[in-house]
């Protein structure tokens, strides 16, 4: 791989796997790259993980208002919208909205809902088990996020499939598989706002824990959140906690299933789980990367980067910084220290982290005890995405165990 054949922008680069190998060029060789994109500006391709860590904490120089937090820029209307998500948002205002939901994420909040992720896991793994077969995607690494965040958010159970739909076509939005076009991406999220409004009509009033009857009630600077505003975070809120958490348990198998002397020891040493997930984290990387883009004249490594350019930060990258890790292209279940960045950094580091560790280490639990010989079973299709690292099918099969 030689730097002029380096494209991390064509979905299609990802369709064949994670570009490591140009991930690796350009750490060497230019880690601030100035990358061209077929029918925009170009972005600055961050892939060292101390420039990933200055740019997520520098929210003042760096913003995720401004356009967004994907490469491409949107239309002024659209990104307006967009706006609304707190993902979107710079600080003041970002604060004034996390603060409304992060109590209901907090590790001691999180821990609570262990012994109802426990029994979901087991449910999932439960009605696999006799068969010997599944696609382990949607049978089981797309099933405990969704039904967690549909509980909390208190989605009832026979709208569930709706909302992993909604998700799919909202997010893989490069995926002819899931979404004909940027229309059908806009739909979806219709869809989800109207449905988000039925069920606030329907709590209005109430009292309850879940996180809806919470943003119904909420207010910031005084006043109760626009239908606009609470439709965002009900968007936000049920799209980022799926597919990153799916897409997570999907590589994290696979990962054992390529690495089986790891599987073996998690399985012989069951204390290596926490570990385990980190590894996993690192190594899958579910969100490859989110943006910013430069409020001011700057600079970084020595790159000159002017105002209103954007800056992508690779964690997909950083997260196998040679610097940092060493042999990172070994997948370690045992590795420590392993501060990775695949929950991001700083400012909008992930609000769900708590909640997906958890999930992630209940699920693998399960999976290692109860089906320890789980093999693939057919090919694998990756998401023709650049921004989520995503598996849409990973077949298995495995010994049936009796109900
Ligand atoms: C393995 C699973 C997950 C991964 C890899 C992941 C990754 C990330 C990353 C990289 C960010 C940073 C965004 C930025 O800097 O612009 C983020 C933010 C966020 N995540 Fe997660 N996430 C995961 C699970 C979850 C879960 C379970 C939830 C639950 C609702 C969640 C909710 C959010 C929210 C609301 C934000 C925005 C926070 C903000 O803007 O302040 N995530 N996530």
């Amino acid at each position: 791989m030689r730097l002029a054949d380096v494209e991390l922008f064509d979905p299609d680069t990802f369709v064949r796997g994670v570009p490591h190998d140009a991930f690796k060029v350009l750490r060497a060789e230019q880690p601030v790259y100035f990358h061209p994109e077929p029918s925009g500006p170009g972005f600055f391709a961050v892939t060292k993980y101390d420039d990933v860590v200055t740019i997520g904490k520098d929210p003042g120089r760096f913003s995720s208002a401004r356009g967004g937090t994907n490469i491409q820029d949107y239309p002024e209307e659209h990104l307006s919208t967009i706006q609304l998500l707190m993902l979107n948002m710079d600080p003041p205002q970002h604060n004034k909205f996390r603060r409304l939901v992060s109590q209901a994420f907090t590790p001691r909040m999180v821990a609570q809902l262990e012994p109802r992720i426990r029994d979901a896991a087991k449910r999932i793994v439960d009605r696999v088990a006799p068969e010997g077969h599944a696609d382990f995607v949607t049978s089981i690494a797309a099933e405990l996020p969704l039904q967690v965040i549909a509980e909390l958010m208190g989605i009832p159970d026979e709208d569930r499939e709706k909302v992993f739909d909604w998700s799919n076509r909202l997010i893989g939005f490069d995926d002819p598989e899931f979404q004909t076009s940027l229309e059908d991406g806009k739909n979806a999220a219709m869809e989800m706002w109207m449905y988000a409004n039925g069920l606030a009509e329907e709590r209005a009033g109430k009292t309850g824990g879940d996180l809806t009857t919470l943003l119904l009630n909420a207010e910031v600077d005084g006043a109760r959140l626009t239908e606009m505003e609470f439709d965002a975070f009900f968007l936000l809120l049920s799209v980022a906690g799926n597919e990153t958490t799916r897409n997570l348990i999907s590589g994290g198998l696979l990962a054992l299933l390529e690495h089986p002397a790891e599987r073996a020891r998690l399985i012989a040493d069951p204390k290596l789980i926490e570990s385990g997930v980190e590894e996993m984290l690192r190594w899958v990387t579910p969100v490859t990367y989110f943006r910013r883009t430069a409020t001011q004249d700057t600079e970084l490594r020595g790159v000159k980067i002017k105002e209103g350019q954007k800056v992508v930060m690779y964690y997909a990258s950083a997260n196998r910084d040679e610097d940092v890790f060493p042999d990172g292209d070994r997948f370690d279940v045992g590795r420590t220290p392993n501060e990775h960045l695949a929950f991001g950094v700083g400012q909008h580091f992930c609000l769900g982290t708590s909640l997906a560790r958890l999930e992630i280490k209940l699920v693998f639990e399960e999976l290692l005890r109860r089906l320890p010989d789980i093999e693939l079973a057919g090919p694998v299709r990756r998401l023709r995405s650049n921004f989520i690292n995503g598996t849409k099918e990973l077949p298995i099969r495995f010994t049936p165990q009796k109900r």
